[in-house]
């Protein structure tokens, strides 16, 4: 574990801004440590894909955030393309995966890398993955910015992950509960009480 896995601690317990001190328990993740270990990893995917063009396949959605910030810092010559994949219901656990948005760019004989936000049960990528081998790619990698590896139920690895968490259930930075939280610029970890409860009827 590096040092700014180290570094998701106790110490960030306190800095959930007051707006959102209701919602959210505590921030996992502050912005300098998502800023800096983002930086790294794409020294990391630049030095492995360096001399050919990179083809981004990112899904939709919980990536927006993750994805922008990363290919700032991918000094490589890149195209972007998305796919959406969701899981049905909103909810803790990943339900059925639909497909709600195809790729539109030939990866074939391209190097892709495709950027999730989360890899938690493993089912999405599981399903994802077959798919975009049989596109023949010449090279196809993994990154995922959060790795809650006590909840896989697919044998699956990322080849970069940001983020080893344990098993909280963390929003912002793109990631939401009931598409909520999205646009908090931490990963912060929701109160139970917000996602045992049923949510207000105005908000529904
Ligand atoms: C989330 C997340 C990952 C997936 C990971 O997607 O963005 O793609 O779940 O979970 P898994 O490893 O258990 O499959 P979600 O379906 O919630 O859609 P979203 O990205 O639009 O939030």
């Amino acid at each position: 574990m590096s040092l700014v896995h180290s570094k998701i601690n106790k110490a960030n317990a306190n800095k959930v801004p007051p707006r959102w001190r209701g919602e959210v328990e505590r921030v996992l993740i502050t912005q300098p440590q998502l800023a800096r270990r983002i930086k790294l990893m794409a020294r990391e995917i630049e030095q492995d894909f360096a001399g050919r063009e990179t083809v981004v396949v990112a899904l939709l959605s919980g990536t927006i955030m993750f994805l922008a910030d990363l290919m700032r810092h991918l000094n490589l010559p890149l195209r972007l393309d998305f796919m959406g994949v969701s899981s049905y219901g909103a909810g803790t656990e990943s339900g059925e995966l639909v497909i709600t948005k195809e790729l539109r760019l030939d990866v074939r004989g391209r190097d892709v890398l495709l950027v999730d936000d989360i890899l938690d049960t493993g089912k999405t990528l599981s399903r994802v993955l077959p798919m975009l081998r049989a596109l023949k790619p010449r090279r196809l990698k993994t990154c995922v910015l959060l790795n809650k590896a006590a909840r896989r139920v697919e044998k699956i690895k990322a080849d970069y992950v940001g983020f080893e968490i344990p098993d909280y259930f963390v929003i912002g930075y793109g990631l939401d509960f009931a598409e909520r939280y999205r646009q908090l610029p931490f990963v912060g970890v929701l109160h139970p009480h917000i996602y045992q409860e049923p949510p207000p009827k105005k908000l529904k």
